[in-house]
Order: C-alpha cells, then sequence, then structure tokens
C-alpha cells in the first residue's frame, strides 16, 4: 500500500572489505549522493587480517552523517535503510556495552587453515551437503571456534549467554537499532539478526532448512546456539528494528526501519535485477565474484562452485545462487602498480594494454593468495610466461587484464557445466567494469555479451531495493526492473578458432602455476 510510504528516498549502507558507503537512492533507482570512508587493514601476523568494529561502526555513523548533509534531505524523507555487507567476516561482542571482545576476523584471514583441514577430514560431505559450502577458512564458522579458543575466558561468557555473534551485517543493524524499543530481538538490546544469505556463508547455517545446524555447531569448536542471531529473510516486513537512540541524534531524532539485508555479492546480483533463472552478474573488485540465480532449488556443484543463497522475501523460503570466488584480479592491477611500479595510476593500465593487439604470446597467472574457484589451490602461486625478448611492458600489462576476463571464464565454464544452462549475457558491476579494453576482451574470450548497466554501485542498489520492498517504496519486482539502465552492451568479436587457441594457452599457463608453494 503505497499510501503508508513516507518518504522519498532509501538509505544503503554498504560496508566493505576497504571501506564503508553510505547512499541515496531514489524511486527510480538514480544516485542521489553518497559518502565513503576506509578503515584500518590490520595484520597482526601474515596472513592474519581483521578489521576494528568500533572503527567500522564510526565510520558508518560519519558516512550516513555525510550524505545526508551533503544531500541536504530532511532524514524524514527516508523510509527505509538497507544494509550489506563484506561477508564471513566475524565479530563477538557484549550486547550490554556494545564492546567486542576481540577484532573482526576478516574473511581474508587464513589463520584457521588447520581447523578446516581437521573438518575436511572427517566431516567434508556434511558440510557441503548441508551449506553449500567447499570447507575453506574463508567463511565464519572456524573464526568462532577461534575466538572461543583463544580468548581467555569467551567460551564460559558464551555459554553463560553474555555475548553475541554477528557478520558485520549483523554487527551494523544491532547498532543501528540499540535502544530502540522496537525490535525484533529486544533482549539482546538491539535487533540482533542476519539474513540467510549472509547466514550462508557461516558454515554453520543449513541452506535447505535455512536454520543453524546443531551438529555443524558441536564439531565447528562446540559453538553455543544461544549466541547466535536470529536467521531472517533478506527483506522483512516484520522490520529488523528502528533506528535506535544513538543514530537518531545524525537522523534529527527520526526513527526509521531498518529492514533490508544481504551479502555484498548476493546484494549485487539484486541491484542488477538479476531475478530470472541463469542470469549472471560479475563484480570486478579487488577480486572478482561471479553469481549465477539458480531459482528456488540449491544446485550441488560439481565443479568445486559454491552453493549460497541469493536472496529470501520471505521466512522459511529462498532463492539460491552458484557462486565462484576469484580471490586476486583488482588486486594485479594494484600490484603492477605498486609492486612492480610499472605504472602510477590504475587507470592507465588500459590504454597501456589496448596499446598492444596482443601480448606476444605472454601469460599472466595472478595467484599471488593461491587460487579460488574453480581450482581452490592454497599452493598455487602468481607467474608470468611466455617472455620473449620482444616483450614489453604493455604486453604485460595486456596479459594482467587478460588474465582477469580467463579466470572469470574459467568460472563460467564451471557454472554452465554444473547447470546446463547456456548463459545468455553477464551483467558487469565493480570498478573494472568501466575499463572498455577488459570488458570487449570479456567478451570475446567467453563468446557471451557483456551487459553494462549505468549505475554500477548495484551492492547499495541491491539492499536499498531490499529495504524498499519492506516498507512498500517498491511493490514488487517488475516494479524495479524498469530502473535498470543499461550504458553499454559489449558484443564478441573474435572469431572461435582464436578464442579457443587463446584459452588454451591460458589453462596451460595456469597448470603451471599450481602446487607451486608446496614444497
Ligand atoms: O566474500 C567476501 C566479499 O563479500 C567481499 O566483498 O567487496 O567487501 O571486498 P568486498
Amino acid at each position: 500500500d503505497a499510501g503508508m510510504v513516507s518518504g522519498s528516498y532509501i538509505l544503503a549502507i554498504d560496508q566493505g572489505t576497504t571501506g564503508t558507503r553510505a547512499v541515496l537512492f531514489s524511486h527510480d533507482g538514480s544516485l542521489i549522493g553518497y559518502s565513503y570512508r576506509e578503515h584500518t587493514q590490520i595484520y597482526p601476523k601474515p596472513a592474519w587480517v581483521e578489521h576494528n568494529p568500533l572503527e567500522i561502526w564510526g565510520n558508518t555513523k560519519l558516512v550516513i552523517k555525510e550524505v545526508i548533509e551533503y544531500t541536504r534531505i530532511n532524514p524524514r524523507e527516508i523510509a527505509a535503510i538497507g544494509v550489506t555487507n563484506q561477508r564471513e567476516t566475524t565479530v563477538i561482542w557484549d550486547p550490554r556495552n556494545g564492546q567486542p571482545v576481540y577484532n573482526a576476523i576478516v574473511w581474508q584471514d587464513r589463520r584457521t587453515s588447520q581447523m578446516v583441514d581437521y573438518l575436511k577430514q572427517n566431516y567434508l560431505g556434511m558440510i557441503q551437503e548441508r551449506t553449500g559450502l567447499v570447507p575453506d577458512a574463508y567463511f565464519s564458522g572456524t573464526k568462532i571456534w577461534w575466538l572461543l579458543d583463544n580468548v581467555p575466558g569467551l567460551r564460559d561468557r558464551a555459554r553463560r549467554g553474555e555475548v553475541v555473534f554477528g557478520t558485520i551485517d549483523t554487527w551494523i543493524i544491532w547498532n543501528l537499532t540499540r535502544g530502540s524499543k522496537d525490535v525484533l530481538t529486544p533482549e539482546r538490546s538491539g535487533a540482533h539478526v542476519i539474513d540467510y544469505s549472509n547466514a550462508s556463508r557461516t558454515m554453520i547455517f543449513n541452506i535447505h532448512k535455512l536454520d543453524w545446524d546443531n551438529e555443524l555447531l558441536e564439531v565447528e569448536g562446540k559453538i553455543p546456539r544461544d549466541v547466535l542471531p536470529l536467521p531472517r529473510p533478506s527483506s522483512d516486513k516484520a522490520i529488523y528494528g528502528y533506528t535506535g537512540p544513538e543514530v537518531s541524534q545524525i537522523l534529527n531524532g527520526v526513527n526509521i526501519p531498518v529492514c533490508g539485508d544481504a551479502g555484498d555479492q548476493q546484494a549485487a546480483l539484486f541491484g542488477q535485477v538479476g531475478f530470472d533463472t541463469g542470469e549472471v552478474k560479475s563484480t570486478y573488485g579487488t577480486g572478482n565474484f561471479i553469481l549465477m540465480n539458480t531459482g528456488d532449488k540449491p544446485v550441488k556443484s560439481r565443479m568445486n562452485l559454491l552453493t549460497t543463497v541469493y536472496y529470501s522475501l520471505e521466512e522459511g523460503k529462498a532463492l539460491y545462487a552458484l557462486e565462484g570466488s576469484v580471490f586476486i584480479t583488482g588486486a594485479a592491477v594494484q600490484w603492477f602498480r605498486d609492486g612492480l611500479k610499472a605504472i602510477e595510476v590504475s587507470d592507465e593500465i588500459e590504454p597501456l594494454a589496448a596499446s598492444a593487439s596482443d601480448t606476444g604470446g605472454v601469460y599472466f597467472v595472478p595467484a599471488f593468495v593461491g587460487l579460488g574457484a574453480p581450482y581452490w589451490d592454497q599452493y598455487a602461486r602468481g607467474l608470468i610466461i611466455g617472455i620473449t625478448r620482444g616483450t614489453e611492458r604493455r604486453h604485460i600489462a595486456r596479459a594482467i587484464l587478460e588474465s582477469i576476463a580467463y579466470l572469470t571464464r574459467d568460472v563460467l565454464e564451471a557454472m554452465m557445466s554444473d547447470t546446463g544452462v547456456k548463459i545468455p549475457r553477464i551483467k558487469v558491476d565493480g570498478g573494472a567494469a568501466k575499463d572498455n579494453f577488459l570488458m570487449q576482451f570479456q567478451a570475446d574470450i567467453t563468446g557471451i555479451e557483456v551487459w553494462r548497466p549505468v549505475i554500477f554501485e548495484t551492492t547499495s542498489l541491491g539492499a536499498g531495493y531490499l529495504a524498499g520492498l519492506a516498507v512498500g517504496f517498491w511493490n514488487n519486482l517488475e516494479e524495479i526492473k524498469q530502473n535498470w539502465r543499461l550504458d553499454k552492451v559489449f558484443k564478441p568479436r573474435m572469431d572461435p578458432e582464436t578464442r579457443e587457441r587463446l584459452y588454451n594457452g591460458w589453462k596451460a599457463a595456469v597448470k603451471r602455476a599450481l602446487g607451486w608453494a608446496k614444497e
């Protein structure tokens, strides 16, 4: 009932790995304004990565304040708030005082690799079957386990129900709603919730039953069920809660419903209006995350992709996706700039690469931290191969950009083989989607059209859509679909022989990178 909605804007908060963004959208999906703040990356030991949850919450308040100031809107005009987030990253805190018991352990953190080896040896089938995941230190379960074992006194406090766990969405929503009288879980002093898509990345959540799994809690370090948030749909008519006193200062005393939540990669597919089965998006960031909507049935992967909850608009129901996570793509361009010092700013790589008509036979495999989907080899390392006397800087530049497209094709091939679906088009977003050379090569090397929308902030937009659906700001998916606007289609131009010859070369190069660091 549109009459019930008050406000002309939706506020989305995107809490990502490197920073936090607040974005205001209007009803037609236009971006009205945004603010962004980076936070500190903490590396206490090699392969450990942490964030300070209080710094992240502080930045969240700042960006909300700034976007309201920049756009000069009245907070009364905000109909709802949606949250999206870096997934898997794990926080445990005391809900009486809001103090985290330890830093957030970030998804990239590898400290729990040995716990994962133990789980793989003993519970591989059970974990894959129930969670849809390939056991890895990437996910939250073993991070909670590590905290319970390593923070003094934490296990006892957890047993007594004195602390709570959350992924970053949980942490942000709890803080936003803290102290508000009107929340779903008042005994936690804020809304203590997680949406099914974020829950599906914890490795303790049964994606078929859409609930925590007691046996997995037991084998992943005896995690007490009491510390876990309430799993909810991604867009919740029940409203997770209303903004509480702490943020009410920023919002001129207005209490805004907080009612949308999804992991950032899922939100990006939603923001791309990937509502039909078989639709695919690829986000070009530090890494690439490629998701395919597989509809209301979780597809079991034979190709080492992850089966994951896409989103839910109704309690007890969910849509699913297949996901390929590629850890290093844009980060290889950063390395070309900062490590090799071959360029000064990242944008220089596009014209440099485009100035070479091919790589002259050079391949670059950016396996800096091993390889993710579909290889999952933590011992793979980066390589450049095929260098001759004729090789110049521009050939290496081109090989780096091409590698991003090859890695994306690897995942798309796995998706098509798992589902038997011929992917009709790839919708792209993320920073490097603006790179025309890369997008054209992506189309060429896959033989699939690449569709680029006008708005790249599809992650925030997706979270905004979910929140707006909960309050009737948008009434249904059809209405939202109208908002997607095309910037450019890149059509495949390469002849099939060249395509396959180049791709075979890539496969041969990857083979040489696999297992390199294992002695
Ligand atoms: O699974 C990790 C992913 O959600 C991180 O995304 O954009 O915050 O690096 P991003």
